[in-house]
């Protein structure tokens, strides 16, 4: 038969295969996400994220060492006060759990990248992602909390703050803060393209981080929506955010591919809890090849378009990457 076009041509072997890939991902661009419980000793299994703990700051560091070792050069910090208030006071006390875990991991392990998550949700005693005024979360009391939540971090030695909050002006509340206290070249990374989502139901267990009433879909964006994302994303760059991050990852990568065509800036994807707990449980049920869906859900965030991946899997990615499984 005469078939001048055969794609199978270049699907023959292994190393052809690898050679014409399309997309390319390494273990640079991956950032693994870490929470840290105020306390001494613990490494508690998180039960709706098997696999992933919550860590003492002094526990925290054989963790890092074993990133390290993976060739993980980026870290996310989660905090978990002991105490929580309707001010978030955990949230930027210079002694608060990602303040004290920032000293001492930058003294251990100065080599890695410290990135912490801006957000009040974890320190407040409501649960909500900013400062309530009534039942209704305040946008500009939130901000100057999370400014100085930011610039706590960095005084502890963060070398990258992400606002999770989705409060109007977040971005230039926290660049403006930076900048008066001389970290003009601390970046952010914004949470800008942060869906209400379902999928974050398991972060929530882990964090103690549930609203005590109603929901976020006042704050965070309703998933119906496309173009507002890049609204979104324009206006947290125009307000100095350097990295823009979409999320939650796998059923928004419609938004990655447009925010990454559009945004002339890097694209983080955060492939979140719902999406990892998906997984591990399909995969413990014998439902599917565990290792191969990490696989081919990682390299689908990277193909829509995403330079960065923030997953609760990048240490196994990354030994994925390094035996050229994906990649
Ligand atoms: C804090 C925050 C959340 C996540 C990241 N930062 C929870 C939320 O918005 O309720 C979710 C991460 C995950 O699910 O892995 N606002």
């Amino acid at each position: 038969m005469e078939l001048l076009e055969r794609s199978r041509r270049l699907r023959s072997v292994p190393p052809l295969r690898e050679l014409v890939r399309e997309t390319r991902c390494s273990k640079s661009s991956l950032v693994y996400p870490l929470f840290v419980k105020e306390g001494r000793n613990l490494k508690e299994e998180i039960p709706s994220m098997r696999g992933q703990y919550r860590y003492s700051p002094d526990r925290l560091l054989f963790e890092l060492e074993q990133l390290s070792n993976a060739g993980i050069g980026s870290v996310l910090l989660f905090g978990i006060p002991k105490q929580k208030d309707a001010c978030a006071s955990g949230a930027y006390a210079q002694d608060g759990v990602i303040q004290t875990a920032l000293q001492l991991a930058k003294k251990e392990f100065p080599n890695l990248y410290y990135i912490t998550d801006v957000c009040l949700c974890e320190y407040t005693s409501h649960g909500h992602c900013g400062i309530l005024s009534g039942q209704t979360v305040d946008n500009d009391s939130t901000l100057p909390v999370l400014a100085k939540t930011a610039l706590s971090h960095v005084q502890a030695g963060a070398h990258m703050v992400a606002p999770s909050d989705m409060m109007d002006g977040h971005v230039s509340a926290l660049r403006r803060e930076l900048d008066k206290h001389g970290y003009t070249n601390t970046p952010i990374m914004s949470y800008a393209v942060k869906y209400a989502s379902a999928f974050y139901g398991p972060f929530r267990e882990a964090a103690g981080s549930a609203p005590a009433f109603g929901d976020r879909k006042t704050y965070q964006m309703d998933y119906h929506n496309r173009k507002e994302a890049l609204k979104k994303a324009q206006q947290d760059i125009s307000q100095g955010a350097d990295i823009i991050m979409v999320k939650p990852a796998m059923s928004y990568l419609d938004i990655v591919r447009e925010t990454a065509g559009e945004c002339r800036v890097p694209v983080a994807a955060y492939s979140v809890s719902g999406e990892y707990a998906m997984i591990e449980t399909a995969a413990s049920a014998g439902l599917v090849d565990r290792e191969a869906i990490i696989c081919e859900t990682a390299v689908s965030i990277y193909r829509a378009g995403a330079n960065i991946l923030i997953s609760y899997h990048a240490k196994e990615l990354a030994k994925f990457m390094d035996e050229g499984r994906i990649g």
